[in-house]
């Protein structure tokens, strides 16, 4: 997969307020802000051209931008954030995503659906089911995906936030894989990097265009994306982990 785009919001002063469980202190939102533009930069120089939408104050995750969008290809789905306070997080992004496809395809109600619990291989989308995405919202989504040709699978979840909070796809059949994914029979077919506990963070990073983007703080994992072979990128997250965001969760990549 080639990306040429992304997007990406601008932390909200409110950022403060947003979802928490993780326990790691109060947002500093002056270094979130520097955070998040270094993000923006290094997304630059791994070549993409990166559009950065306006904070929303109203809502307090909605730097979070991968889970109220979804794009395959030429294929744009809107979806229906499970958490309450983000649901209206979908009504800016239409006019971001309509600037760059020309229709877009939506998960209603009861089926609710967070981007951050969608994986996409090139060969599959993997879907988990989380406390944000129910099983109407997977098989909306999986229908959206059959209509354009892709295969899909289900992942069930127990522990974590998202998806993407334990397992990511780079490229070349790798697979960084963290707590309950480890040995999973599902990911039996990839090559998996797996992220020790005391490191679990790292195993939301980001491949762009054969370069891994990961967060600071985390050596062991940093190494081993070294030693297979990628570039490795490291952008410090800190104040966002603090929300349990991670990177892939800052932007939009296509
Ligand atoms: N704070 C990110 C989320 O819970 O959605």
């Amino acid at each position: 997969m080639q990306f040429t785009h992304a997007i990406v919001r601008t932390p909200a002063p409110s950022l403060s307020q947003g979802i928490t469980s993780a326990n790691l202190g109060q947002v500093n939102f002056e270094k979130a802000l520097q955070q998040h533009a270094n993000y923006v930069l290094a997304l630059e120089h791994l070549g993409l051209t990166v559009t950065v939408l306006p904070s929303e104050e109203a809502f307090p995750d909605s730097t979070f931008v991968e889970d109220v969008a979804l794009i395959f290809g030429e294929l744009a789905i809107v979806t229906n954030p499970g958490a309450a306070s983000r649901n209206g997080e979908t009504i800016s992004i239409r006019p971001a995503l309509l600037k760059h496809f020309a229709n877009l395809l939506h998960i209603h109600p009861p089926g609710t659906l967070d981007g951050g619990d969608v994986m996409w291989t090139g060969d599959r989308v993997y879907v988990g089911l989380s406390s944000r995405t129910n099983r109407v919202g997977a098989e909306q989504l999986g229908k959206h995906l059959q209509n354009a040709g892709l295969e899909w699978a289900v992942v069930e979840m127990a522990e974590m936030l998202h998806l993407k909070t334990g397992v990511n796809y780079l490229d070349q059949g790798n697979l960084l894989v963290a707590g309950e994914f480890i040995e999973a029979p599902i990911w039996r077919a990839f090559h998996q990097i797996q992220v020790s506990p005391d490191e679990a963070y790292a195993a939301n990073c980001v491949c762009i265009n054969g370069s891994v983007l990961v967060p600071a703080g985390f050596p062991q994992t940093a190494s081993a994306i070294e030693n297979i072979g990628y570039r490795v990128v490291i952008v410090d997250t800190s104040e966002f982990r603090k929300l349990d965001g991670g990177l892939s969760c800052l932007s939009l990549r296509f």
